[in-house]
């Protein structure tokens, strides 16, 4: 039997290797060819392209997927799916999660893969209901995780836990199952268990999604093939290996008359690697790889993906700590354990990484995000093991919705959503595509209708290359802080390609290395450089970031440990607490405020 193909290119490659941003414009002179190649599917939507799309090309995104469906035609059009979270970063109620399916199906979704980071079947349910109904392909999905080993197996992700999902899938309506395997982690003997007794249990047909990382995909994907696999996903040579998907064309070749033939001419394909090459020289500034090498190594010794790396560095560099990279990379595997394995897939890899950085600087779980607190509540769905007692005792002490972690399905907890949404954008639009735009994404959103109905300009800023200074993965961004990264070294370039001229920014990756120029430190003259603690009674912000709100008010009597100030920082929210008991005399920063590392957010006095 034939292997069939799903094509990335025109989502998971460039959101792989360019952060998302390839523009419609330059997909759709190849769409018609690419929809002639004979692909199972082409994924097209998904991920961060909805959040991308507006964030940085002023794209609408659902003009995106309207544009592809009339050129597509005969393949199916695929989009991947984040469960109840949907194409954003938290659990949506069940009436956006219903109207946004139903949406994605009528304007041009064909396959749904649906996904959810915990792997948690109570947060796929409502999506799977809504794309059943609709009659279109669902695909649920395992996402592939492993424990310290690094291999499959141990007492969590083991081949039974598998074995259990895929049936649990199966029984939910699955037209399909999918692996995911997000950090390139699936060795080629793993695969080749997994596929091999995952397809002697299931009726349904099997696929595989996998990531070239650590380099192992190409040998991790024939392997997958060998045992049965029906669809593997691959991606055009210019978007294809480091951290995208394999390459099709070795695969083309390496199967070609053989009784897994792909069945796909690599003449066509040729004609569209040779479009996709031209047009890619002018996001070459994008494609920023401080490494000579394309495999990333250190995924194999600590499976930790390689943009959760990235960020975890650009975290320390704002904290000025960045020599402490290799405390933070040993405690990520204790933090992971302790909270039940969570895989490190978004969000929870971010929300591990930036734990990791606190307890390293600050001290264990003395600064815990508020995501942290939702997670070990039970707001993301349950834990693949069990959360420790003692560490919810301790996450869960002073939390606002309760000590007791929830045990129902998180989804239920969510009010209905739309018809506020509706209320919110009345004035520009009664559009279902602009209210889901507003629902699932109130800040960015509101600032992209306003800009779609003329009411803002297109800002300044935005020219050929949108913001290359912010690569690190847009997917994992939060609603209301793009480009936090940025560090103050970025110098401006003027970049000549052809007859074009494109405006950059640079940052100096050698920044990392801790040597810091003078204007560095002209920032904040006189601040003390302990923690978030003190002279004059000040509370001090321990890192860089947004205020999101103060807790309290000036005249407010305040004990020790109480939140003063809630900041948005290594795009998670932290409460900031009171260092000592006292009364406020002053809070320096109104919500919305940036604020740098030590700078003071009130001012108390005993
Ligand atoms: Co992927």
């Amino acid at each position: 039997m034939a292997v069939k193909v799903t094509d990335t290119t025109f989502r998971d490659g460039h959101q792989s290797l360019l952060a998302t941003r390839l523009k419609t414009t330059d997909m759709t002179p190849i769409a018609q060819d690419m929809d002639s190649i004979g692909f199972h599917s082409m994924e097209v939507w998904g991920g961060a392209t909805f959040d991308v799309a507006m964030r940085f090309l002023y794209e609408d995104p659902w003009e995106r997927l309207r544009t592809f469906k009339k050129l597509i035609t005969k393949t199916p059009l695929q989009m991947l799916l984040r469960g109840q979270s949907l194409v954003g970063y938290r659990n949506y109620a069940d009436d956006v999660v219903e109207a946004f399916i139903d949406r994605a199906g009528d304007v041009g979704i064909d396959i749904f893969r649906v996904f959810d980071a915990l792997n948690d079947e109570r947060n796929l349910e409502r999506a799977a209901t809504s794309v059943n109904q609709s009659g279109k392909h669902l695909q649920l999905t395992l996402c592939y995780s492993v424990t310290e080993e690094g291999s499959m197996g141990g007492s969590i992700y083991n081949l039974q836990y598998y074995l259990d999902k895929a049936k649990v899938f199966e029984d939910m309506g699955a037209d399909s199952i999918c692996i995911k395997d997000m950090a390139g982690l699936l060795s080629p003997y793993d695969a080749f268990e997994l596929v091999s007794s995952l397809k002697n249990s299931l009726d349904i047909p099997l696929q595989l999604h996998t990531h070239y990382t650590s380099g192992m995909a190409s040998m991790t994907v024939l392997k997958a093939i060998e045992a049965g696999v029906d669809v593997v996903d691959t991606c055009l040579a210019p978007l294809a290996l480091r951290t995208a998907q394999p390459a099709i064309e070795p695969l083309i070749i390496s199967l070609k008359g053989r009784d897994k033939d792909l069945g796909i001419d690599l003449d066509k394909i040729a004609l569209v690697d040779d479009y996709m090459e031209s047009v890619l020289q002018t996001y070459r500034p994008l494609l920023d790889t401080p490494n000579i090498s394309v495999i990333d190594t250190k995924v194999l010794q600590h499976q930790i993906p390689g943009g959760m790396t990235t960020n975890l560095t650009a975290q320390l560099r704002e904290a000025e700590a960045t020599d402490r990279l290799s405390e933070v990379l040993d405690e990520i595997p204790v933090i992971r354990k302790e909270l039940g394995y969570p895989p490190l897939v978004t969000p929870m890899s971010q929300m591990i990484g930036s734990q990791a950085v606190s307890n390293v600087l600050f001290g264990r779980y003395q600064m815990i995000s508020n995501q942290i607190k939702d997670y070990v509540y039970g707001l993301y769905g349950r834990s693949p093991a069990k959360i420790d007692d003692s560490i919810t005792k301790v996450i869960l002490a002073d939390y606002e919705k309760g000590n007791t972690p929830i045990t129902e399905r998180p989804g239920n907890l969510a009010e209905p959503e739309i018809e506020k949404s509706q209320e919110a954008i009345k004035e520009l639009s009664e559009n279902i595509d602009d209210i889901l735009i507003y629902a699932l994404y109130p800040t960015l959103g509101l600032n992209f209708l306003r800009i779609k109905y003329g009411v803002d300009p297109i800002p300044e800023e935005i020219k050929d290359i949108s913001n290359p200074s912010d690569t690190g993965n847009v997917s994992d961004s939060n609603d209301s802080s793009a480009a936090l990264h940025k560090s103050d070294k970025t110098k401006m370039f003027n970049v000549y390609v052809g007859e074009k001229c494109y405006l950059v920014e640079v940052d100096p990756v050698n920044s990392i290395t801790g040597i810091r120029d003078q204007s560095t430190e002209l920032v904040s003259p006189d601040k003390p450089k302990s923690n978030n603690v003190r002279r004059n009674n000040e509370v001090l912000a321990p890192l860089p970031g947004i205020v999101v709100k103060n807790i309290v008010k000036a005249g407010q009597k305040v004990n020790k440990g109480e939140t003063i100030t809630v900041l948005e920082s290594m795009k998670m929210e932290t409460s900031v607490p009171s260092p000592i008991d006292g009364t406020i005399k002053e809070i320096k920063h109104e919500p919305g405020s940036k604020v740098l590392k030590n700078d003071v957010l009130a001012i108390l006095k005993t």
